[in-house]
């Protein structure tokens, strides 16, 4: 793609740029499987040590400006959330030569939806979910496919369908901080970093709800 830097002054809206970048990113990677969706998630429990690692975002509300992840809860990264609702977030599109990075408080999905996207998963995937418990060690490779044996075994007096674990589900994360980060082959990238402050919601608000100031926007150098 050819380089295209932000304009002076920039975009007043940035969600509505990261929907179209994520929009884009998906029509140009999505026919050739290559997971234009794959974010690297990164957290940090109390021990203060960051860890990262690629999830796929399963969802952008570009009115709230938050995304979606599913997950097994009591896995490594879910205990680091436990213990520090944050985490930070870089897309890489390479086609694009575009990156987008993004910080921000997470929170839980409503059980609902984590239950209708648990659904949603083909039969396999559903039983692994029931099989493993994300993060812990197993014994052997052997003990892991028997689980998975078992659980493919239920289905089949389970409708098609199999419960949704109590540990697995979704997360939000609220964009909080946002870049924008586009490549240039001479190294003079264009660089836009969007800031916004995130209040939690009134009590009288749903639980894990923020409420957003306005953005501030600042152009860096590459
Ligand atoms: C392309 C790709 C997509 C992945 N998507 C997810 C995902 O959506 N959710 C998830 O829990 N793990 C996903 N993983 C596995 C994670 O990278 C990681 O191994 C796992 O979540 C355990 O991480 P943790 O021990 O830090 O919690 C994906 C891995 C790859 C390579």
């Amino acid at each position: 793609m050819s380089f295209q830097p932000f304009p002076d002054p920039p975009p007043e809206r940035p969600l509505e740029v990261l929907d179209q970048w994520l929009s884009e990113a998906i029509d140009s990677l999505g026919s050739d499987h290559r997971n234009p969706t794959a974010m690297t998630l990164a957290t940090c429990g109390a021990d203060q040590v960051p860890d990262a690692r690629i999830v796929l975002c399963r969802g952008f509300d570009a009115t709230r400006g938050v995304l979606t992840y599913f997950t097994d809860r009591s896995s490594a990264k879910g205990r680091q959330l436990q213990e520090n609702p944050r985490a930070a977030v870089v897309f890489y599109w390479e086609p694009l030569y575009r990156q987008v990075r993004i910080v921000g408080p997470t929170s839980f999905v409503p059980d609902s939806v984590s239950d209708t996207y648990f659904a949603s998963r083909m039969p396999g995937a559903q039983a692994s979910a029931l099989s493993s418990f994300q993060s812990q060690t197993v014994a052997s490779r052997a003990e892991l496919e028997e689980r998975h044996a078992k659980h493919m075994r239920a289905l089949q007096h389970a409708e098609g369908s199999l419960p949704r674990p109590e540990r697995w589900g979704g997360y939000h994360i609220w964009i909080e901080r946002l870049e924008f980060w586009t490549g240039r082959t001479d190294r003079l990238h264009d660089r836009m970093l969007y800031e916004r402050s995130l209040e939690p919601a009134s009590p009288s608000g749903s639980p894990g709800e923020f409420e957003a100031s306005g953005w501030r926007v600042t152009r860096l150098q590459p």
